[in-house]
């Protein structure tokens, strides 16, 4: 085996960084958590589910009803019934549309989509696979008017044993690892490449309220894995931990990858987040590598993709420094087709879920983010300058510079965000941290340190600009155990207020409050939403408002959006979980959170087999809703599968959604919800 590639570079010593405490000792059990929780606010309140009430009374407290607020209008819809079937089922009285789907053309001149004939430089130029988070920014530039606009959409990740032909033999449901290096060539590496990252598209809403993407706009744009470079920003741009052979500057990178969701600027930018990017790096450092006690907090290398095979920055032995240039939040001008996206390292180097931004009444710009990961931490960043109306140029800078925080949750419902700030507190070069540089690109060692909650997967992190209220989506945590729990090979890991249930296959909802509406206080109160799962189901300690129906319930909250009117709609994501989560498929949820139908959810949109929902996107009019529907036909799909296979191939997918024509794979696409007549969406 080789030697490193990477130039001289000096590396900050990590191995002297502390072990991550996990602080068992003293770790509270549950009876401690729950007792604390009523001492501070143990009552109960007309509405709530009183299933739940027998296993968790201590939860069914923090969804207490409150006044109504006259900002937040309840939902009026119909629900869409559970269950789990190959296509897609909105409320009724609603219209559900393909608008976009992977391959279809994207810029001018783009082929239609040839599942036999795929090419790099053909999906460089279609839209790309597994759709995220979607944004929509009004045209022209700076209009109020809803029915033109370019719509952003992240492509996360690829999944090759479907996508493409012929890759898994005869009779079997995936490539066997042995076969991983001849059946995974440049050519399918490079199509992978080529279509994750994101798309712009110009779209319209036409006479007779239809919605579609223009394909001939000089809006439309691909960014990618495989071609686009990235400019860097903030406290990391430069650092010599970001330099490279292709790159020694450490200032541009190729590629991002993995992005899930993300944001939209008041000043018409989209923010998109690159999360798992540890699955695209192979090769083994050896543990005396300076880089290696980073990368094992990170999962580096993930071993998942073989991108490493042919191009060697994918391979840590090779190229110690490239895992350092992924994890970061990007900022894209969509209004200019031919700006470098750039990537903000002042927002830290994690496995960044979206970006939630609102701007404080003292102008500066605050950004909620979660890190998904069991046991990762919810941050903040609040910029040093102010947004400026009239100042777009300095407004595209506000994201360079800023305090970077993360949150630590007590369980009397204080919030409290501590600084990210190099030289206070433990961030010291004693502990491996010389400069912000440092603290940014390991700012989950750095937030540890500092003692921030070890939460139950934080995704979506997002504010209502109505009520001022932050809600954070925990997706699940199934390794979370009571302190005392002890299990062979299984850290025992503690249940606290905001995690408050062990083996948490359902996730929940925590809402956060600051005072006088000041998105940069340092203390916030916090409380519970929801806790999903079966409420009539007393062993999932499930807790939802007793009017939410049999159909109503959710289970794993991934992606959230707040519509113009104030109101809170939930996207799920239970990945394999689904027959023991819920049984139902993934989908849309409207959830109450104001007034006496605080914590109602109603279902309003269900995927295929095998999706889960992303990117739920409201037009500024909330007339039009813009879905993805992500990996149709990948998670939990056997019952669906003949032959005994358990996973769906080219071949033999579990769905065929959307076009339903043998010989064209599952197509993850990007759906619009309109409501016939007109009107709002879910009134
Ligand atoms: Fe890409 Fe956290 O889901
Ligand atoms: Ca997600
Ligand atoms: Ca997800």
């Amino acid at each position: 085996m080789t030697t490193t590639t990477t130039p001289a570079c000096d590396f900050v010593e990590l191995e002297r960084l502390p072990d991550t405490p996990t602080s068992p000792a003293d770790a509270p059990t549950i009876g401690d958590v729950i007792n604390r929780r009523l001492g501070r606010r143990g009552f109960l309140k007309g509405a709530l589910a009183t299933t739940a009430l027998v296993a968790v009374p201590s939860v069914a407290a923090v969804t207490a009803a409150r006044p109504a607020s006259a900002a937040t209008p309840s939902f009026g819809f119909a629900e869409v019934a559970r269950g789990v079937d190959r296509t897609h089922h909105v409320a009724p009285g609603h219209d559900a549309r393909v608008l976009i789907r992977w391959g279809d053309p994207v810029l001018q001149g783009a082929p239609e989509f040839d599942p036999m004939a795929q090419t790099p430089e053909k999906q460089l130029a279609q839209f790309g696979y597994n759709c995220d988070f979607v944004g929509f920014l009004p045209l022209p530039q700076g209009a109020t008017a809803a029915d033109r606009g370019l719509l952003w959409v992240n492509h996360e990740y690829t999944i090759a044993p479907v996508m493409f032909p012929g890759l898994v033999p005869p009779g079997m449901d995936r490539i066997p690892l042995e076969m991983v290096e001849r059946v995974m060539t440049k050519q399918i590496v490079d199509i992978e490449m080529a279509a994750h990252g994101g798309t712009i598209v110009e779209v319209v809403r036409g006479k007779d309220g239809t919605w579609t993407y223009l394909k001939d706009s000089t809006y439309n744009r691909r960014i990618t894995a495989l071609t686009t470079e990235f400019a860097v920003t903030g406290p990391a741009a430069g650092h010599r931990r970001m330099r490279t052979g292709a790159d020694p500057q450490g200032v541009k990178i190729v590629g991002m990858v993995n992005n899930c969701a993300g944001g939209v600027t008041p000043w018409g930018t989209f923010l998109t987040c690159e999360e798992n990017f540890d699955s695209y790096f192979t090769g083994r450092l050896d543990q005396s590598h300076p880089e290696q006690r980073n990368y094992d907090r990170y999962g580096v290398p993930g071993q998942v993709f073989a991108w490493g095979l042919h191009h060697a920055r994918f391979d840590v032995e090779k190229e110690p420094n490239e895992a350092n240039r992924f994890g970061w939040v990007v900022e894209v001008d969509p209004y200019d087709p031919a700006s470098t996206p750039r990537k903000h390292t002042a927002l830290g180097r994690f496995k960044h879920e979206g970006a939630g931004v609102i701007v404080n009444k003292d102008g500066r710009v605050v950004v909620y983010m979660g890190d998904d990961q069991r046991f990762e931490h919810v941050y903040r960043f609040v910029s040093k300058n102010r947004f400026d109306p009239a100042d777009r140029a300095a407004n595209m800078r506000l994201l360079e510079e800023g305090t970077l925080s993360v949150a630590r949750y007590d369980e009397d419902g204080t919030l409290t965000w501590l600084p990210l700030v190099h030289g206070q507190g433990p961030l010291t070069a004693a502990n491996g941290f010389r400069d912000q540089g440092d603290v940014v690109i390991n700012v989950r060692q750095a937030a540890t340190l500092l003692g921030a909650t070890r939460m139950d997967r934080p995704e979506d992190v997002e504010v209502n600009p109505k009520t001022h209220k932050v809600y954070a989506m925990l997706t699940n945590n199934e390794d979370r155990r009571p302190a005392d729990w002890d299990a062979k090979g299984i850290p025992a890991t503690e249940v606290n207020g905001p995690n408050p249930r062990a083996f948490n296959i359902w996730g929940h909802i925590v809402e956060m409050t600051p005072p006088d509406q000041d998105h940069t206080a340092e203390k916030y109160t916090w409380e519970m939403l929801i806790q999903a799962g079966n409420p009539a189901d007393p062993a999932t300690a499930a807790v939802f408002n007793a009017a939410t129906t049999a159909d109503g319930w959710f289970s794993c909250p991934d992606n959230c959006a707040i519509d113009h009117q104030g109101r809170l709609w939930i996207a799920t994501d239970q990945g394999n979980n689904w027959p023991l989560a819920s049984g139902s498929a993934d989908g849309l949820w409207a959830l109450e959170t104001e007034g006496p139908a605080r914590g109602t959810a109603k279902a309003f949109f269900r995927v295929p087999v095998g999706a889960e929902l992303c990117g739920p996107c409201f037009t500024p009019d909330d007339t039009a809703l813009f879905l993805a529907v992500q990996h149709p036909g990948t998670d939990g799909v056997a019952q669906f599968l003949t032959g005994g296979a358990e996973r769906s191939t080219f071949e033999n997918p579990a769905t065929r959604w959307p076009d339903f024509k043998e010989g064209v794979p599952p197509r993850p696409s990007v759906v619009v919800v309109t409501k016939q007549g007109g009107g709002a969406v879910g009134t």
